[in-house]
Parts: structure tokens; C-alpha cells; sequence
């Protein structure tokens, strides 16, 4: 079933709606609709700004990656738009993967239009011709009403040549992925795109000066994108004027597990995760812990509600926002039986290519399982060097956060320590 905020239990008094306030409300099949609801007034402003312009508007904004890292968006435009080397790629990473992340499949099922304007605003931005939409194999109804919404904007229009007769030309291709974790790391994306295996390559060089096809490319989330048509119509300033200096903006958040109304929500940045937590009815049960960031992020604990939801916040307090999940588990839930399948998960993920996340995912399942059963100080402190191993040497971010979440259960949870009877 559609996965829409209204079956997430959005409450009112959650804010003001800017990425959501389409899903459920207009037809996510009809250009009309999205155009009654202020659809394409970003891209007539692009069209007034021209590309220096918009670039501008969103460094001012502050936006900064959805994905997880929190790059700064306006940078990375900033630097693929003055390369000299030509053509100029676009790729709208929609590869979302992350356990626990369902974020852009609601921004992609209910409000697809959103997403071909920002794409059309960004390679217009960045000297693009044409944009690679990356999209995850499980995503069929996501895939389907893209699919709509590019044809039916290329009838109008709106992508092709000379869109809205500004001399602009630009249009997108839908790449599906086959189902690998790794194909959303940016440089798999390319290779993947390219007709190669999907591991990730060295950085730098970063995409935005050799990315697709070896030219500047770049990459940006879903989230990020669909931002932007935003920033234009209400103004940077406007846009920087919500959530905090370093995290500007709302967030979606996706909220899961022993939670009352497991769902989307979309919240200012700078809302507690408590505040977040009463928007979706609290917890079933007596609030054991809450995972943030994902597989790759790590767990906070009751008595740590308080922390707020900003990169900068969540970073102090030794955690991670990542792709917003909030992953509530209750006293029910067994925490090494978690642990030990997100170390499954990240073995089975690793593509293999580099040995300390090759070798390491697998030490670090058997350690866990061999602690399920028998607590160890030797396997503890083996977790810990064969986490730091991966952490340090890991050529990308996959095996550089493998160890995160079973870190944060043992020094925050007390996970398999004297302090724990689970
Ligand atoms: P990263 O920090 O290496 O890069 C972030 C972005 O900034 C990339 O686009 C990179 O090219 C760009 N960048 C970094 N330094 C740059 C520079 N000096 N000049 C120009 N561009 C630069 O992080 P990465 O590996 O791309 O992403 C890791 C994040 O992905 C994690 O935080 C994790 O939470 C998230 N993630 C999200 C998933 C999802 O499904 N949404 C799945 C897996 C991970
Ligand atoms: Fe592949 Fe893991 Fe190395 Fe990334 S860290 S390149 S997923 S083996």
C-alpha cells in the first residue's frame, strides 16, 4: 500500500507542510494538479535568476545533503558548474537503501512533478543536458509514476528542447537498480550507470569534477532536490529563516518500529526527538532505545530524548541524523538479535572489493554471534579493532560505518557488558 503521512499519523500542530504538503492531496498522475499547487513557479524563477543565480539562492538557503553526509548542496553546485571540461552530468540519486529510510519513495510516489522540476532546475543550474535518475529496484510504483511524469512533462514542454522557450534543453533518463546496498554510493551509481559492477571508486577526484562518463557530475538525493523548487519560490531567506544556522529547513523523518504511528513526518530542523516521538504517539511499551541514522547510525537512549534533530546536534551528541530514520525499540525487543542482523546485513552488502570491509563485516557477525550466547572480553575488544580497521581503511562509506550501530549499543546501551542482563 501507498506508505502516505496521513497513514503515518501526522499530527496537526507538527508545522508548517513544505515537502509533504502534496502527498495524498493532488494526483500524483496529473501536471495540472501539480502546476494548481504552485507546480513549476521554481523553475520559472530559475529561468529569472539564470544559473549564477540560482546557485546563489541555495548557498544563501543553507540546504545541506538529505542523503546522510550533510554536504553543502550550493558547494557542490558551485563547483561542478565552473568546470570547464564538458559535458556536464546530473544524477538524482534515488538508490534509498538505508534500512529503515522510505522517505523519497513518498516524495517519488505522491508527488513525482516535484522531483522532474528539480532536476530540470539543477541541470539548468550546473550546465546539464541530461540527468540519470537512479532509481531502486524495489520502487515499482515510484518507478511507474516517474515514468508518467517525465513523459507527460517532455509533451508539454517542460523537458526536451528549448523548455518553456528559454533555450534551455535538458532531459532525463530513469536508470532501475538491481537490488545491491552499494549501488546507492555515488560512484557505484556511475560504474552501475556505466555497465559495470557496481563498487564504489576512490575519491577524490569527487564527482563534481570526474563523476558519469569521467565529467563533472552531480549527485544529489532525492530529499535535497525536491527542495529546491522551494527554495526559488519562497526565497532563500526564507527557507534559512527555519530550523537552526548549520540545519536549515524542514526534514522528513521516517519513524519506524515499536512506535505508535510508525510513519513519515516532516518537522523544522532543531525539533527534539522527543518532540518527534510525541508527533508519532510515543512508544508501544516501556522506550528501551532508538536507533538514528540507520544501519550505519547509532543508538541513543531513553534518557537522551532531549537531543535535538540538527546535523550539528545530533553530532555532539556522538550520533548521526544520516537519512532521518528513527528506529524506536521498546524493552521487548532483543537487542543483540538487532545487532546481530545488521551485521548480517552489512556482510552480505559489502561488494567485496577492498579487504578490511571484505574480512571485517565477516569478523564482526561472528564476534556477535559468538557474544549472543557467551559474553567475552576478547571478542569485545576483537569488535573493537576489527571496527576500527574497517573504519579507517574502508574505501567507502559502506565498511567506514559497518561497526557504528554495534559501537553505540556496547558504550551507550551497554550491550554485552557487566551493565547488561539482556
Ligand atoms: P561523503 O561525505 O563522502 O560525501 C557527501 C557528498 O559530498 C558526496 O556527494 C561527495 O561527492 C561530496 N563531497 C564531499 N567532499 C567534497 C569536496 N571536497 N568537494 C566536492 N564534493 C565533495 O559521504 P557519502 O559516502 O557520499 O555518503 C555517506 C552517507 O550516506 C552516510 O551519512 C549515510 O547516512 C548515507 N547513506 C544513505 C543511504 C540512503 O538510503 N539514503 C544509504 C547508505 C548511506
Ligand atoms: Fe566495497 Fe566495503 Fe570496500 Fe565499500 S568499503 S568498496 S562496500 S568492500
Amino acid at each position: 500500500p501507498d506508505v502516505l503521512p496521513g497513514d503515518g499519523g501526522r499530527s496537526p500542530g507538527s508545522g508548517e507542510l513544505v515537502l509533504l504538503r502534496r502527498i495524498g492531496v493532488v494526483d500524483p498522475l496529473s501536471l495540472d494538479d501539480y502546476r494548481a499547487t504552485g507546480g513549476y513557479t521554481g523553475l520559472r524563477r530559475a529561468f529569472e535568476l539564470g544559473p549564477t543565480g540560482v546557485i546563489r539562492e541555495v548557498l544563501e538557503s543553507g540546504l545541506v545533503g538529505r542523503g546522510g553526509a550533510a554536504f553543502p548542496t550550493g558547494r557542490k553546485w558551485e563547483a561542478t558548474a565552473r568546470q570547464l571540461d564538458r559535458p556536464h552530468y546530473l544524477v538524482c540519486n534515488a538508490d534509498e537503501s538505508e534500512p529503515g529510510t522510505f522517505k523519497d519513495r513518498v516524495l517519488m510516489e505522491g508527488d513525482p512533478f516535484a522531483l522532474i522540476e528539480a532536476m530540470t532546475i539543477a541541470g539548468y543550474a550546473n550546465g546539464c543536458t541530461l540527468g540519470y535518475l537512479y532509481i531502486r529496484g524495489e520502487y515499482p510504483r515510484a518507478l511507474k509514476r516517474l515514468e508518467n511524469a517525465i513523459t507527460v512533462a517532455r509533451s508539454r514542454g517542460l523537458l526536451g528542447d528549448d523548455i518553456l522557450g528559454q533555450g534551455f534543453s535538458f532531459d532525463i533518463e530513469i536508470r532501475r537498480g538491481a537490488g545491491a546496498y552499494i549501488c546507492g554510493e555515488e560512484t557505484a551509481i556511475f560504474n552501475s550507470i556505466e555497465g559495470f559492477r557496481g563498487e564504489p571508486r576512490t575519491k577524490p577526484p569527487f564527482p563534481v569534477e570526474k563523476g558519469l562518463f569521467g565529467k563533472p557530475t552531480v549527485v544529489n538525493n532525492v530529499e535535497t532536490l525536491v527542495n529546491v523548487p522551494h527554495i526559488l519560490e519562497m526565497g532563500a531567506a526564507a527557507y534559512a529563516a527555519v530550523g537552526t544556522s548549520s540545519s536549515t529547513g524542514t526534514k522528513l523523518f521516517c519513524v519506524s518500529g515499536t512506535v505508535e504511528r510508525p510513519g513519515i513526518y516532516e518537522v523544522p530542523f532543531g525539533a527534539s526527538l522527543r518532540d518527534l516521538l510525541d508527533l508519532a504517539g510515543g512508544a508501544t511499551g516501556e522506550l528501551r532505545a532508538v536507533l538514528l541514522g540507520g544501519a550505519a547510525g547509532a543508538f541513543v537512549r531513553a534518557d537522551e530524548l532531549d537531543i535535538p534533530l540538527t546535523f550539528e546536534g545530533t553530532r555532539a551528541a556522538g550520533a548521526t541524523l544520516g537519512s532521518g530514520v528513527v528506529l524506536v525499540l521498546n524493552d521487548t525487543v532483543e537487542l543483540p538479535g538487532v545487532l546481530l542482523r545488521i551485521a548480517e546485513f552489512f556482510r552480505d552488502e559489502s561488494c567485496g572489493q577492498c579487504v578490511p570491509c571484505r574480512v571485517g563485516t565477516v569478523r564482526q557477525e561472528e564476534a556477535l554471534h559468538r557474544l549472543s550466547k557467551r559474553r567475552s572480553e576478547g571478542d569485545l575488544l576483537l569488535l573493537r579493532e576489527v571496527g576500527q580497521a574497517m573504519r579507517d581503511a574502508s574505501i567507502c562509506g559502506l565498511g567506514q560505518t559497518a561497526w557504528n550501530a554495534v559501537e553505540s549499543a556496547i558504550d551507550r546501551l551497554g550491550v554485552f557488558t557487566a551493565k547488561e542482563s539482556s
